[in-house]
């Protein structure tokens, strides 16, 4: 396949470019490279990938059901993934061969336990993923060794909030940590269950908890009553891969997806989930992909998309709905969608009748999305027209403006002005009206801005 070849020249790259930087009297790198640097790299081959992305070194472990962290791994590494793999305890001084990471991907491990050294020497890490494992406890105490940690990512874990949480919980409160730690929630216990572990009364954590019930058997130090959560299996993130940098990615391609999958990470800032078998957007499905920017969803089935199916995407710049089996949006489909900039609409058999209207109405009142693909595939009278071309043929047949005369151009635009003017016209006779609350009021003199 064409990307291993791709690996196998990067890799080849890296060799070279190593052995060239020896021979030319290497410079700092050089000289911690020094010998065993090919057979770390051969090893490499069989479990990890080395790859270099925009100049910044890369070691992709993900999925390689590893228990432990080897040791020997290129110390020149900056960006680490291990995510899916069976790390249960993160060990003191699992990294500290590795001082240039920069960021650390953990999540999806069963790791349980994080001993207070485990980041010692990670100077440089601004970016630490440990969601999706079955931490209870942390303290703030592993953290400490990180000056310049920015990202921490928490959630999914089965939080016991108790004393033994209050370090933590109260670093994840100073303001200026405001990326640390942003939706981890309590799993225990019951009276707090769901609580934000940012927004916990910390103060309350070593209270005296409340009597425990004195017919339950003691629970043995360190072990959870509960067994942890089972993820569900349409789970984003145990379907998809997810990768942090250079942007926070979720790759959902070509995973035979009926629908789109569940719990969306809320860091997510682009989706891939073209080539699938999704047939219909459900409501609210991108509800907790808030920062998402760009979301493919090209080479699927879809031929419906429920109105709120977008809701909750207040950010989406791009989105690509190219080779499907859309025929028409629903009225009301793209009103959540305020800051598209593109969207691509090609190979899906538009219909050109009343349907295809508030589309068309939509984009032109938007005249900053720039489009692509909109044209009619049925009825076989309209095939291959522009879909506006249509819209604007329909306006000029249309009763009242038919007494007027033919269909050519010029009347067209008399027509599509006169619509304009119309509902310009409609909108300020109810302002002069003057019995809207004033709220409304202003919302219809914003729209006549805008339509001007
Ligand atoms: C979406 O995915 C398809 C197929 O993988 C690709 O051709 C297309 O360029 C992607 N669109 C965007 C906006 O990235
Ligand atoms: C359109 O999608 C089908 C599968 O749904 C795929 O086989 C085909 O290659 C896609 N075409 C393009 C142009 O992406």
């Amino acid at each position: 396949m064409g990307f291993f070849r791709v690996l196998v020249v990067l890799l080849v790259l890296l060799v070279v470019g190593g052995a060239e930087r020896r021979r030319g009297g290497g410079g700092r790198r050089g000289l911690v490279r020094g010998r065993g640097r090919a057979g770390a790299v051969k090893r490499l081959a069989e479990e990890c990938k080395q790859y270099v992305e925009a100049g910044e070194t890369y070691l992709d472990c993900q999925d390689r059901g590893l228990t432990s962290i080897p040791p020997g791994w290129p110390e020149d590494t900056q960006h680490l993934l291990l995510a899916r793999n069976r790390l249960q305890v993160l060990r003191d001084g699992t990294f500290a061969h590795l001082k240039q990471l920069r960021s650390l991907d953990l999540q999806q491990n069963w790791i349980s336990r994080v001993e207070d050294g485990a980041f010692a020497g990670l100077d440089q890490l601004h970016s630490l993923l440990l969601q999706n494992n079955r931490l209870r406890s942390l303290s703030e105490e592993p953290l400490t060794a990180l000056p310049r940690l920015r990202y921490l990512r928490l959630y999914s874990n089965p939080w016991a909030c108790d004393c033994q949480l209050d370090s933590l919980v109260r670093t994840l409160q100073v303001p200026s940590n405001r990326q640390l730690g942003n939706f981890a929630k309590c799993e225990e216990p019951e009276q707090l269950r769901g609580h934000k572990l940012k927004k916990l009364k910390a103060d309350l954590l070593c209270e005296a908890p409340p009597p425990a019930d004195p017919n339950a058997p003691p629970t043995p130090p360190g072990h959870a009553p509960h067994p942890p959560a089972i993820r569900k299996p349409q789970d984003a993130t145990s379907l998809c891969h997810t990768y942090l940098v250079p942007r926070p990615l979720l790759d959902c391609t070509s995973r035979d997806l009926k629908y789109v999958p569940a719990d969306i990470p809320p860091d997510i800032v682009k989706m891939d989930m073209s080539t699938n078998s999704i047939q219909r957007l459900r409501p609210r499905d991108f509800a907790t992909a808030k920062d998402l920017k760009t979301l493919n969803l090209s080479s699927n089935s879809l031929e419906s998309i429920d109105t709120a199916a977008f809701a909750g995407l207040l950010y989406l710049r791009e989105l690509d709905l190219s080779n499907n089996s859309l025929q028409f949006f629903q009225y009301g489909v793209l009103e959540d969608l305020y800051f598209l900039k593109r969207l691509s609409l090609g190979g899906n058999p538009w219909r050109c009748d009343y349907s295809i209207h508030y589309l068309v109405y939509w984009l032109k009142h938007h005249p900053g999305v720039a489009h692509s693909g909109l044209v009619c595939s049925e009825p076989q009278e309209y095939l291959d027209w522009p879909v506006e071309d249509y819209v604007k043929t329909y306006n000029a047949d249309c009763p009242k403006d038919r007494q007027v005369g033919g269909g050519n151009a010029e009347l067209d635009k008399d027509a599509a002005n006169q619509d304009t003017a119309q509902e310009l016209k409609a909108e300020t006779d109810e302002e002069a009206v003057g019995v809207l609350p004033s709220p409304l009021r202003m919302r219809k003199t914003f729209e006549i801005i805008r339509l001007s």
